[in-house]
């Protein structure tokens, strides 16, 4: 599929079936996450796939799937990520977004839904998961056969503001 197409067609899942995620498909999503840029290609993305009932009741306490039967936390490690030398800026977040984006376009091409994940309590997902201290869980991607109505590709005329509102060119 044209990358364009794909992408009009992702729209954010929020009722899954209650049937899991075949490994195989499991798979090319994580590779898809393994091949994605990161800055300095230091790759400090650290992946906690949940995919057994009892990961999905602890991760309950802390985020709400949308009973997706596949989550991925995505996490950075700290201690290697690029910081940009100017400023100290840690791009942590950026390289688990791009990491998770590319999971995420991935899990559309296979035909699943999914919902990405900010919304969440780190503290309870930290304890939970076992998650040191240097590593910070960013998003959490949930995955899984939708349930949902299927959103028009053409949705995006409203809901996505026009180009001229936020591309500038040359100057601000
Ligand atoms: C960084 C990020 C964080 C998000 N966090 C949540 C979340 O915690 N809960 C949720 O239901 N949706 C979340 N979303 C989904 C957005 O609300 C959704 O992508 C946006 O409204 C556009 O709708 P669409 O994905 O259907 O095109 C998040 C999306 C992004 C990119």
């Amino acid at each position: 599929m044209d990358f364009l197409d794909l992408a009009k067609k992702r729209y954010s899942v929020r009722k899954y079936e209650d049937k899991k995620v075949e490994s195989d498909k499991l798979q090319k999503i994580l590779e898809a996450g393994r091949v994605a840029p990161t800055g300095a290609n230091a790759q400090p993305q650290r992946l906690i796939v949940i995919q057994e009932n009892e990961g999905l009741e602890k991760l309950k306490k802390g985020a709400n799937v949308h009973g997706a039967q596949l989550a991925i936390i995505v996490c950075s490690d700290h201690s290697s990520t690029w910081k940009r030398p100017f400023d100290g800026k840690d791009i942590a977040d950026i390289d688990a977004s791009i990491v998770t984006d590319h999971m995420m376009l991935q899990a559309t091409e296979l035909g699943l839904g999914s919902i990405w994940v900010c919304f969440f309590d780190p503290a309870v997902i930290k304890k939970e998961f076992n998650i040191p201290d240097n590593i910070e869980p960013v998003n959490i991607l949930g995955i899984g056969y939708s349930a949902a109505p299927v959103a028009s590709s053409d949705r995006h005329d409203k809901q996505r503001k026009p180009l001229e509102n936020t591309v500038f060119y040359e100057s601000l």
